[in-house]
């Protein structure tokens, strides 16, 4: 079987942030506007973000995953340019979303990321917006849930709900039974040393897939490279997340990135390779290293 591979960003917080009209600048978007114009601004630029994506494109992926955190303060005026942005970086049918906290960031645009990405979030059955949803690309089955949900100034948590997880559940228990690889697309962590960034029902989350599995995670929000482990039904479960898709390095987050997954199946087996290209020291992006993530659970099934 020829590799599949599926490209993950994330998180690329689309500069500039476009004026504020007077009545949007209250409560947290305030907070927000603030922090961008005195800190963030100076790290995500739309260059950084212009040269990572071509060289993904440049990679030729068969499939393009973004887990979020496409806008900043989910103003009326962001949605437009992230559908442009979106419809650059590839096709609907190439390319899958899930939103991130941002792109919910106050009550009154909640929903707004899910209706004007719409296409980019809709399951292969049930197009238009809903969560969690269901794509077959391949071998693949790529999950998408929404854990946006608006916070409390100085919050940042990720919330899934009753409803979508039994929804979840119904995707899972019959992929179960399938020779797929699955992929499951969030933009929060499954788990976070952070109290106010959290996914705050993670538990139920880790539950699920401990008892139906997935092959990968993928997820956002943190906004550095990462690696974590999860239990599931034959073995250890990767989660991966990836650093913002704009970022020049600062602090203790560094550079833009993205990943590149080749998934073939080898003699009963899945096999995945992880190829992670990014920013170097000279603002080049070059390969970062590669590693191959097939844990026992992936002799399985
Ligand atoms: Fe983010
Ligand atoms: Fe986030």
């Amino acid at each position: 079987m020829a590799a599949f591979t599926l490209a993950h960003l994330s998180d690329p917080h689309l500069p500039p942030l476009p004026a504020l009209r007077l009545r949007e600048f209250a409560g947290k978007r305030a907070l927000g506007y603030l922090n961008w114009t005195r800190n963030r601004h100076r790290f995500h630029t739309r260059g950084v973000l212009d040269a990572l994506v071509s060289d993904m494109q440049a990679q030729r992926p068969d499939h393009i995953a973004i887990t979020g955190d496409l806008v900043n303060l989910a103003l009326e005026a962001e949605f437009a340019p992230a559908q442009a942005w979106l419809e650059s970086v590839g096709a609907s049918d190439r390319v899958t979303v899930v939103p991130g906290n941002h792109d919910a960031y106050v009550r009154a645009t909640r929903h707004r990321s899910a209706e004007a990405w719409s296409s980019y979030s809709g399951g292969d059955d049930a197009p238009g917006v809903a969560f969690p949803f269901l794509r077959r690309r391949g071998a693949l089955a790529l999950i998408g849930v929404s854990s946006a949900v608006p916070t409390p100034p100085l919050m940042a948590t990720g919330w899934l709900g009753r409803s979508q997880l039994e929804a979840l559940e119904r995707i899972l228990a019959p992929l179960a039974t399938e020779q797929v690889f699955r992929v499951l697309l969030i933009h929060h962590p499954l788990r976070s040393r952070s109290r106010a960034k959290r996914l705050t029902d993670a538990s139920d989350l880790l539950a699920l897939v401990k008892q139906y599995g997935v092959e990968l995670i993928l997820h956002g929000h943190d906004h550095v490279h990462s690696t974590m482990w999860f239990d599931g039904p034959g073995g250890a479960i990767p989660a991966i997340g990836v650093p913002s898709a704009s970022a020049l390095a600062h602090g203790r987050y560094p550079a833009a990135a993205y990943n590149l997954f080749s998934i073939s199946r080898d003699g009963g087996a899945w096999q995945c390779e992880q190829t992670v290209r990014g920013i170097d020291d000279a603002q080049r992006i070059v390969q970062l290293w590669r590693v191959r993530l097939s844990p026992p659970g992936m002799n399985a099934g």
